[in-house]
């Protein structure tokens, strides 16, 4: 587990030599140079996508006292916006690719930020979140996010994924997802010929899941699954390849 400080998160950066994190509307936005244009191309997630992905958290009711998990945090091009909203040490990163968190960090208005509010990064495929979670409650989530994680997985991975996730949330917590249906919705996400039958991750490529099989999934874990085209159309405003299909899930209370 990389934890960037343990100590009480501060207000100001530790560091005074480091600059403020970039802002777009008040909100904070993940900075771009050279450094992390690699992890940005790796991702393929631009940073005004990031700020709606946050967005879609504050719909859902997001508040600075909640933990948020994300799963698949790449390059934290949603990470920075969340980080900056939350309170100190409320933000948990999972990401395989530990060089993609790297690259963000490598430019100071996001090391800054990282400084000032103590996110976790869990370097980890699993969807494995116990590390920050312990056994103590109060370490559970009230969202989950994950974007364009579940549209490259394999159906065992989505099946674990939807498990471990409802395991790590608090009572009457939320997880946001996207995916890629088979049946196409009307944007960029133009479906295929039926549901894919991969075993492991693929990358770059996609994976497809009928609507159906994400429902009957989805609702073995969850109280309630939502289709959220609604929040396609906001993704897609921002890029027109944004145009994953987002489903919202909660958890029993
Ligand atoms: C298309 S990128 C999306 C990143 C980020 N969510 C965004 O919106 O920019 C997919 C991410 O999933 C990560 N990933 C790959 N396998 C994973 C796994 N088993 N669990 C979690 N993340 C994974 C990749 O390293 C990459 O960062």
């Amino acid at each position: 587990m990389l934890n960037s400080d343990t100590k009480t998160a501060t207000t100001t950066s530790n560091d005074p030599k480091l600059p403020a994190a970039e802002r777009v509307e008040g909100r904070a936005i993940l900075t771009v140079d050279g450094k992390n244009t690699p992890a940005l191309w790796y991702v393929g997630t631009y940073p005004i996508e990031g700020l709606e992905q946050f967005k879609l958290l504050q719909t859902c009711g997001l508040k600075p006292t909640h933990r948020v998990l994300e799963i698949g945090c790449g390059a934290l091009v949603a990470g920075i916006p969340i980080i900056d909203f939350l309170d100190g040490g409320n933000y948990v990163g999972i990401e395989p690719n530990g060089w993609l968190i790297d690259q963000t960090r490598a430019l100071p208005q996001n090391e800054s930020l990282c400084q000032m509010k103590k996110p976790t990064f869990l370097l980890n495929d699993q969807f494995d979140a116990a590390a920050a979670v312990g056994n103590d409650p109060n370490k559970r989530f009230d969202f989950v996010l994950s974007h364009s994680v579940i549209s490259h997985a394999a159906k065992c991975q989505f099946i674990q994924f939807l498990e471990r996730t409802a395991n790590v949330l608090k009572p009457g917590g939320k997880l946001l997802f996207s995916c890629r249906l088979v049946e196409p919705n009307g944007h960029q996400g133009t479906g295929s010929g039926g549901e894919s039958t991969f075993t492991t991750w693929q990358y770059p490529g996609n994976t497809f899941f009928h609507r159906a099989t994400v429902i009957v999934l989805a609702k073995q874990h969850f109280k309630t699954v939502e289709e959220r085209p609604d929040f396609t159309n906001r993704l897609v405003a921002t890029h027109c390849s944004a145009a994953h299909d987002w489903f919202l899930c909660e958890r029993a209370q």
